[in-house]
């Protein structure tokens, strides 16, 4: 595999639609995701369910699916409580979270920078003492809702801070898809100077097109793990105005035609794709799902979960 492609659809994508999918139809898409050979998938949150009612059955979720071998599960922990429930259920990875950008990352966990980075190193390091890995996300790069710019510096104090806890890989966010290919080459160059490429990915949103130009730009920089959701579900509650990651079918596509290998089937992927469609009734921006759509099952509104 050349490109590692972490689907964080069932996470990101659901955590931001207004209806509440049931628990069967997201134990239905992670197997059906798996199935398609994505091996890493962020398969739900284990937040405070009063702020994100969408991903309230996390633990329902992480009992019901059919756990598949070579597949790594994860799911966000945001504090001790989190954890305890990641352990509860299992999972050998998790994911931790926080911004560059002071405003964001109080709106989005409640807390600052500052007082973020004490919270998780207690987190990171339990995690890690029962082998655990851990991940972790630094919002709002190439810019915040709140406070426009965000300074590099900023994204290259919160990424240190979080390798030095232990966490294997910081994936570097376009929380509100802002970034253009220009921007993306300056951050990622910035970033590989001080740190391994092996150790950081790249989270784009694609709320303005770029995101997979930014793509091009961060492979042109040596950055080989993407996030990305099925049919492009997805945003952040916290971010006003934030729409969906990069479409899984999408990056897999553009991926496969660049001569890069990612292990994903983009048959079963399509599947899956059109799966999440009919259980949401409405039309996903994945591109690539619309032409395989219009080449074969056209979407019926509300044709339910099964
Ligand atoms: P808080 O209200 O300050 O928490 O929230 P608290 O510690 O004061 O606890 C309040 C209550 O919540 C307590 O219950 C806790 O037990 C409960 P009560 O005593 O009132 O009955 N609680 C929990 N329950 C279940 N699981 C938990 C948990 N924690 C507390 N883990 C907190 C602080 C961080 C928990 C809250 O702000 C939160 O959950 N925020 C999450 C927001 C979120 O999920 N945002 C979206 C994800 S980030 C994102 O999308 C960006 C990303 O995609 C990258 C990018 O795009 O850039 C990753
Ligand atoms: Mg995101």
């Amino acid at each position: 595999m050349d490109v590692r492609i972490y689907e964080v659809g069932p996470r990101d994508g659901l955590q931001n639609e207004a209806q509440i999918v049931p628990t069967e139809a997201k134990i239905e898409l992670i197997n059906r995701l798996a199935d398609a050979g994505l091996a890493w998938i962020e398969a739900s949150s284990f937040v405070n369910p009063k702020w994100i009612p969408q991903l309230a059955d996390a633990d329902a979720v992480l009992a019901g699916i059919r756990r598949q071998a070579g597949v790594t599960y994860s799911a966000l922990v945001p504090n001790q409580r989190g954890l305890e429930r990641a352990m509860a259920a299992g999972l050998r990875e998790i994911a931790v979270f926080l911004s560059a950008s002071e405003t964001h990352n109080q709106k989005n966990i409640n807390k600052s920078i500052a007082q973020t980075l004490v919270l998780l190193a207690d987190v990171v390091k339990q995690a890690v003492a029962a082998k655990m890995r851990v991940r972790g996300y630094v919002s709002t790069v190439f810019g915040c809702p709140y406070e426009g710019e965000v300074s590099l510096a900023s994204t290259l104090k919160v990424t240190e801070a979080l390798l030095a806890m232990g966490v294997y890989e910081i994936s570097i966010g376009d929380t509100i898809g802002v970034a253009t290919p220009k921007q993306v080459h300056e951050v990622f160059a910035a970033l590989v100077k001080e740190f391994s490429r092996e150790r950081l990915a790249a989270h784009f949103h694609d709320t303005r097109g770029t995101g997979l130009a930014n793509v091009v730009a961060a492979l042109e920089e040596g950055i080989r793990t993407f996030d990305s959701s099925i049919g492009g579900l997805g945003g952040c509650p916290y971010a006003p105005g934030a729409s969906g990651n990069i479409a899984t079918e999408e990056l897999v596509y553009m991926l496969n035609g660049m001569g890069y290998r990612t292990g994903v089937d983009q048959q079963k992927l399509a599947e899956a794709g059109r799966y999440i469609q009919q259980v949401l009734g409405r039309e996903l921006p994945s591109k690539v799902l619309k032409a395989s759509c219009a080449a074969g099952a056209a979407p019926q509104k509300g044709a339910g979960a099964s």
